[in-house]
């Protein structure tokens, strides 16, 4: 399958909502936990695989905020899960030039989260390669809420004038500032929904769902959905013959 990919059309950026642990864990008769436990190999390996194809970013819908809601030993498990997570994985990161980042209201994590996740970031923030972008307390409308009121305040204080407010303005008061908005979104599990993950971001991104449950997705996963990506015709608006004579 990987042979099967165009090198020179692999997506700079790929988003990931990674669902189905819960399903996969009861599928096995176990806790959801064991799930999300399970879901660290999905992880490592979507991320090896994107390495080793030069992608230059891959988001990974890792809480939402509506993920608040669920049980609270269930979100502490998440939280323990994602600080073992980066202590083991940093030393590979540096190995292979990977750099974590982060979108989403970091803030309101557990303090021990929040610490590690600062200190795995400045530990990497010089490497060129891959970076890894966590969505951590994330939704797509909480994100676009900010920015609003961000730019409000800047309206309001005088230093930004109204009739500059345009796509790209907005764009540079998201989380994703300075990053491409993904070519290719990825869900698992099967779910047919965008779920509050990247509203703004996604404007022109080919969705790519896969029935496979989140802890069974393998680099060859991966590379189906790059396939499939590199089948499609993307034209933005345009139409096909635009596209075919690049006018
Ligand atoms: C969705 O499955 C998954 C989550 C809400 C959490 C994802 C977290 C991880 C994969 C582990 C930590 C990740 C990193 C990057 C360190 P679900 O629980 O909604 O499954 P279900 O839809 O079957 O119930």
């Amino acid at each position: 399958m990987k042979n099967q990919l165009d090198k020179n059309n692999i997506p700079q950026h790929i988003a990931v909502i990674m669902d189905g642990n819960g399903r996969w864990a009861q599928k096995k008769g176990a806790m959801r936990i064991f799930g999300h436990r399970n879901a660290m190999t999905a992880v490592r390996e979507s991320i090896e695989g994107a390495a080793e194809l030069g992608v230059k970013f891959i988001t990974l819908y890792a809480f939402s905020t509506e993920n608040w809601s669920r049980p609270k030993e269930e979100i502490e498990a998440l939280m323990e899960l994602l600080v073992q997570a980066i202590k083991d994985e940093v030393p590979t990161m540096m190995k292979n030039n990977i750099r974590l980042s982060t979108i989403g209201d970091v803030d309101s994590l557990p303090d021990k989260c929040r610490q590690h996740l600062e200190w795995s970031k400045n530990e990497t923030k010089n490497n060129t390669g891959l970076t890894v972008v966590l969505a951590l307390s994330y939704s797509g409308r909480w994100e676009i809420t900010e920015a609003v009121k961000e730019i409000v305040k800047k309206v309001g204080q005088g230093s930004l004038d109204i009739d500059h407010i345009d796509p790209r303005l907005i764009g540079e008061h998201l989380n994703t500032s300075g990053m491409p908005d993904p070519e290719l979104l990825i869900r698992t599990s099967g779910e047919l929904r965008i779920s509050n993950f990247m509203l703004w971001q996604l404007a022109y991104t080919e969705l790519y769902f896969t029935e496979v449950l989140w802890p069974d997705f393998r680099k060859e996963h991966l590379h189906e959905a790059i396939l499939a990506f590199q089948k499609r015709e993307r034209r933005f608006g345009k139409t096909g013959t635009q596209i075919k004579h690049k006018c």
